[in-house]
């Protein structure tokens, strides 16, 4: 039996539409997130259950409040929306570097400002960085720039929403997601101890840990098979 409050996965497709899948066969009340809302009832049917799909953009963060409106009560919310740029500090894009700052940092943060009357004690909130913040790669300046910023945001929320709980999640690279669908990750396979590589499987196990476990709280979970190991 489906708990009271509904779940708000902020990013709809990729890891956010498993996460929101999970849900909906427990039978819960999912909203899901895409930048048309075309797309996001599209997505919202193939998730199915009582699945509703709205449109979000998290670039325009002056627009959240009233995109966000018809959310009633939210007992988890999931904060996983990205679009990543490819910048360097050489050759530095100012535009490109704003759009991600403005949708990973404000944006999330906004979310959860304009939702608080509609989250409680009991709500939980996960947050999506990610492991450029420890290793980045080539063109990923501005993502593990936010992906860093990431963890400052868990630790202010955690107390200034005491006692919800808000933790973070930052998967190493996932294997069968559709932004690394068709490219070769041999290097990130022989460097993972496990020799497997993280699956969106893994990731979905580990944010229902997240939002369930009552005694997880400001943690920063590394999901990658023991990638930052080696
Ligand atoms: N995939 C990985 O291997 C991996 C590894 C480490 C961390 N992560 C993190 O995990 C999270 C999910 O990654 P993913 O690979 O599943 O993402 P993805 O497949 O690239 O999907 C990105 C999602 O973000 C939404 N989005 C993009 N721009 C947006 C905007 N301006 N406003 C609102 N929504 C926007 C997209 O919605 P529409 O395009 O439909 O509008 C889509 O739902 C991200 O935070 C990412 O940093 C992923």
């Amino acid at each position: 039996m489906a708990a009271e409050g509904c779940v708000v996965v902020i990013g709809g497709r990729g890891i956010g539409q498993e996460i929101a899948r999970h849900y909906a066969n427990a039978g819960d009340e999912v909203v899901i997130t895409c930048r048309g809302q075309e797309r996001a009832e599209e997505i919202a049917a193939t998730i199915g259950g009582s699945t509703r799909g709205l449109e979000l953009d998290l670039s325009q963060p002056e627009s959240i409040r009233d995109a966000l409106s018809s959310v009633g009560h939210v007992r988890y919310l999931v904060l996983g929306a990205i679009e990543r740029d490819e910048n360097r500090i050489r050759t530095y894009s100012i535009p490109d570097a704003m759009r991600l700052v403005t949708l990973k940092l404000v944006g999330y943060s906004e979310v959860v400002h304009v939702l608080l009357d509609r989250l409680s004690d009991d709500s939980a909130i996960v947050i999506f960085g990610g492991l450029a913040k420890d290793r980045p790669y080539d063109g990923s300046t501005t993502v593990s720039t936010v992906n860093g910023g990431v963890v400052g945001l868990v630790r202010t929320l955690v107390g200034e929403l005491a006692p919800m709980r808000v933790n973070a999640i930052h998967p190493g690279v996932v294997e069968d997601s559709p932004y690394w669908s068709g490219k070769n990750l041999d290097k990130f396979r022989s460097r993972t101890p496990t020799g497997r590589m993280t699956e969106m499987a893994d990731v979905v196990d580990a944010v229902r840990f997240l939002l369930q476990n009552k005694a997880v709280n400001g943690i920063d979970l590394r999901v990658d098979g023991g990638w930052m190991t080696t």
